[in-house]
């Protein structure tokens, strides 16, 4: 038995591309085009298509659907105000990304959303500097939407098709490892030590892991996914035992929504099958816009039966020179002096500043594949 997922059904939409009369072609950007997949293969239960304004509405102010369930980030199809203009409640849309027909939206609903409102409420700021709310008020100012599906050729020509597993395809990949409890691990950098220290933690109380890297739009100084791919490999290859740890991609965009995108990023997970979801220091943010436990503390907000998978907590970890370990306040007693801290945006900098990270920062086997492929 895996576990249910949100809303109590998997929510499968893909379809073979289908012979349809459309009333209307749109392109859409890249960070629709993943979310009509991931609603598409049940990522986003009980999603089944962009949010109408109701649904919005509640999301935006309560964390919850209209229908009560929890979802904490609003899944909308933005469009220019002009491009709106033809498309009437009742079309039915074809969906194009990168030239090609993605899948198809019944429009039931258009609406003009508040951005501020929703840039207030979901990133706690309306600070364009900020990358998911400069995002929210560059998309479009009017959102379509209503149910969709999705042609199934896209998932064929996924740049990672090796790790691109659907949450149908996880729940039974668990199942065959005879996995009774799996944590979910979301990242969007390269594993570091604080990284591995706090999945070998998990690890030590769960049956498996599930190493599932973000690999859609992101913004433009992290680390580029294909980078981050061959990092992921040598390290599992050298320090993690092969028949607990499974890697896949997480083909959605980075909102940096910090608590709220915790809170999204865990029911997902759910939705591939964890029982359990990783959230450690500043889950999800950027710059300073969030507090370093804020992505925690949401979670108290809701009842764990209502959330469904149990997050585990961590507490900033780094590396302590007499200890000579990866340690937290909870467990080491020494001067803060005496710490390393470690941080993707610090492994980040360094590489790109020609600076070999040391090995208490990064293992030697990943910085080389790092160095390696930035320097592709
Ligand atoms: S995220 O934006 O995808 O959350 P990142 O890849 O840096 O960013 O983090 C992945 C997970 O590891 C998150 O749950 C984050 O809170 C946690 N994390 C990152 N660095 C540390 C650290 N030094 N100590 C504890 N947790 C950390």
């Amino acid at each position: 038995m895996t576990i249910s997922p949100h809303g109590g059904t998997l929510i499968q939409l893909i379809e073979d591309k289908a012979h349809y009369q459309f009333d209307y072609s749109l392109s859409v950007d890249e960070t629709a085009a993943s979310d009509l997949e991931l609603i598409a293969t049940g990522a986003y239960s009980p999603l089944k298509g962009f949010m109408t304004q109701k649904d919005y509405k509640t999301v935006v102010h309560e964390m919850r659907l209209a229908s009560g369930l929890i979802w904490s980030i609003p899944i909308t199809l933005p469009v220019s105000k002009q491009m709106s203009v033809p498309i009437k409640v009742g079309d039915l849309i074809e969906l194009i990304f990168n030239k090609q027909p993605i899948g198809t939206l019944k429009v039931t609903d258009k609406f003009e959303p508040d951005l501020y409102e929703e840039a207030k409420l979901v990133y706690q700021t309306v600070d364009r500097k900020h990358p998911g709310v400069k995002k929210l008020f560059t998309r479009g100012d009017v959102y379509l939407a209503g149910p969709i599906t999705f042609f199934k050729n896209q998932k064929k020509s996924h740049p990672f098709q090796k790790y691109y597993f659907t949450p149908k395809e996880t729940r039974s990949l668990f199942l065959q490892n005879g996995w009774k409890t799996i944590v979910g691990f979301q990242t969007r950098n390269p594993v570091h030590r604080a990284h591995e220290y706090i999945q070998k933690c998990a690890l030590e109380t769960v049956d498996g892991l599930f190493l599932h890297p973000l690999v859609g739009n992101t913004k433009r100084d992290d680390l580029p996914a294909d980078v981050r791919m061959k990092s992921y490999e040598v390290l599992l290859d050298c320090y993690y035992p092969k028949d607990r740890v499974t890697l896949g991609v997480f083909p959605a965009s980075m909102r940096y929504a910090g608590p709220r995108e915790a809170i999204f990023h865990a029911l997902i997970r759910r939705n591939y099958g964890c029982t359990h979801f990783i959230v450690g220091r500043d889950h999800a943010g950027v710059g300073n816009y969030y507090g370093t436990y804020d992505a925690q503390t949401i979670f108290s907000q809701f009842a764990l039966e209502e959330i469904g998978i149990k997050p585990l907590f961590f507490e900033h970890a780094f590396y302590c020179q007499c200890c000579k370990s990866i340690v937290t306040k909870k467990t080491c007693p020494h001067d803060s002096s005496n710490h390393l801290h470690l941080s993707g945006t610090k492994v980040r900098e360094m590489i790109k500043s020609g600076v070999k990270p040391p090995p208490e920062f990064s293992r030697p086997e990943v910085i080389k594949t790092l160095i390696n492929g930035l320097s592709d």
